[in-house]
């Protein structure tokens, strides 16, 4: 199946980067049991990659981390890394953005005591998954927990019937679907290094996703 590349990627957030936001309605769910389980509420360094707009990090400076918490956010897109920029500003210098390809990146302000990651992996075939996996493990402190969620399969009904259609739209102009692929994010998890701590689905408008919190072993 054909995931789009890197440069691709790129190109089509960069385009379409001011859109992004709209799609809060099938993603909050996830970013919620990420939050409810991830206590970041007591994290110390915090990484997100593929951070997009940076709207969930103002949401988490703003609300959730503790005054000296800091945050690293990375991403691929031009656009999404001068937005995100600008959304992280009033909480300067504790949070910065790079651009970033995190599937190759080793950010160096580590080890974090979070990897967050939304929405990002259902990007990637499973080689670039697995690369970015092994960056996040790199990254995380020996006690840190990696916050990861993305689009998943729909079990049953009208959830199943979109997520078929959906990859089949992916399989043929994955531009038209913003490059995601229904997936697993669990499945992708080597169960030699990680243990699964917490792990939900959650959907909404026939769209689901799928958080996991990981420990590294
Ligand atoms: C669907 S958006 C999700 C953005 C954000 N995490 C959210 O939930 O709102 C996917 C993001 O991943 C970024 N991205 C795609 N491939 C990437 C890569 N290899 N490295 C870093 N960022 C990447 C895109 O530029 C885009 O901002």
């Amino acid at each position: 199946m054909p995931f789009m590349s890197s440069d691709r990627l790129a190109k089509l957030y960069d385009r379409i980067g001011s859109l992004q936001d709209t799609q809060y309605f099938y993603e909050d769910p996830a970013m919620q049991v990420l939050l409810q389980f991830g206590d970041f509420g007591s994290a110390c360094n915090v990484y997100e990659a593929g951070c997009g707009t940076g709207r969930v990090a103002r949401m988490l400076l703003s609300q959730v981390f503790a005054p000296s918490c800091r945050y690293l956010g990375a991403d691929l897109s031009a656009k999404m890394v001068t937005t995100a920029h600008e959304a992280i500003a009033p909480w300067s210098p504790r949070a910065t953005v790079v651009r970033a390809d995190v599937t190759t990146y080793h950010p160096d302000d580590g080890p974090f005591d979070r990897v967050l990651s939304l929405f990002v992996v259902d990007l990637f075939d499973p080689q670039r998954i697995r690369a970015f996996l092994d960056r996040a493990y790199g990254a995380l402190s020996d006690s840190g927990l990696l916050c990861i969620g993305g689009l998943a399969e729909g079990e049953g009904g009208a959830a199943r019937l979109i997520s078929e259609v959906w990859k089949r739209v992916h399989d043929v102009v994955p531009v038209v679907v913003g490059g995601c692929r229904p997936g697993s994010v669990i499945e992708e998890l080597d169960r030699d290094r990680w243990r699964i701590v917490h792990v939900e689905r959650r959907c909404s408008f026939g769209l689901c996703s799928e958080a996991a919190i990981a420990a590294k072993i």
